[in-house]
């Protein structure tokens, strides 16, 4: 099992970095076949999305789709495809995802979604996104803030609900489960590296 942990904190060894390396160890305890990579979206030169609709464009038969943009997408992308499985982790801003983080997510949605086909009397409308690939995956979504405690998580993590489609919608990856780690700055991080490495056995399991 291939697992890409995408790293969307500004901050290397800080909060979500030290829990994504928990989940991390939580994923490999749990199975000796799984191979991770983890990215600092920090570390990537990512161009904003241009809207250009290229990859909307592209041949809705094919798995993932070209992006106008030449930049470090090019080598992220297939690494994408390939996954079985993921780890997003951000700290809340102003109660959203870095900006980081949202550039990422902007550039890989239609470069693996396409436009669904036609309108159903289902709740898809016409050209939402849907997943190119019809492969299965999983996912585990970390977030973590500086002040707004657990118990007033929704009111401070937009950040969770917005990956969450994105990937379902893109990436066909159903999430299994996800953690907060509110109010850090008095809290702590280490609090909540348990919980880090149970989520990560929760992937792989
Ligand atoms: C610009 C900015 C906005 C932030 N917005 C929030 C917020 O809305 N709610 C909150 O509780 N913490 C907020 N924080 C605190 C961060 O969420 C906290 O520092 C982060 O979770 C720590 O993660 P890291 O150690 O990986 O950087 C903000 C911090 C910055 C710098």
């Amino acid at each position: 099992m291939k697992i890409l942990a995408v790293m969307g904190s500004y901050r290397k060894g800080k909060t979500i970095d030290t829990l994504i390396d928990k989940a991390i160890e939580g994923a490999k305890a749990n199975n000796d076949t799984v191979e991770v990579e983890k990215i600092s979206l920090i570390d990537q030169n990512i161009e904003f999305c241009r809207g250009c609709m290229t990859c909307f464009r592209d041949d809705p038969s094919k798995e993932m789709a070209k992006c106008a943009i030449t930049d470090d997408m090019n080598t992220l992308n297939p690494k994408i495809l390939e996954a079985d499985g993921y780890i997003f982790g951000t700290p809340v801003f102003m109660a959203h995802e870095t900006a980081i983080m949202k550039r990422f997510l902007e550039r890989l949605c239609y470069v693996f979604a396409k436009p669904a086909p036609k309108r159903t009397k289902l709740v898809i409308p016409k050209d939402c996104p849907m997943p190119r690939s019809n492969r299965k995956k999983k996912a585990i979504i970390i977030t973590s803030s500086g002040i707004i405690k657990p118990r007033w998580k929704k009111f401070c993590d937009d950040a969770t609900p917005l990956i969450k489609q994105t990937i379902k919608d893109s990436l066909n990856a159903k999430v299994v489960g996800t953690m907060y780690a509110g109010a850090i700055m008095k809290l702590g991080v280490d609090k909540y590296c348990n919980k880090a490495y149970e989520l990560g056995k929760q992937l792989t399991s």
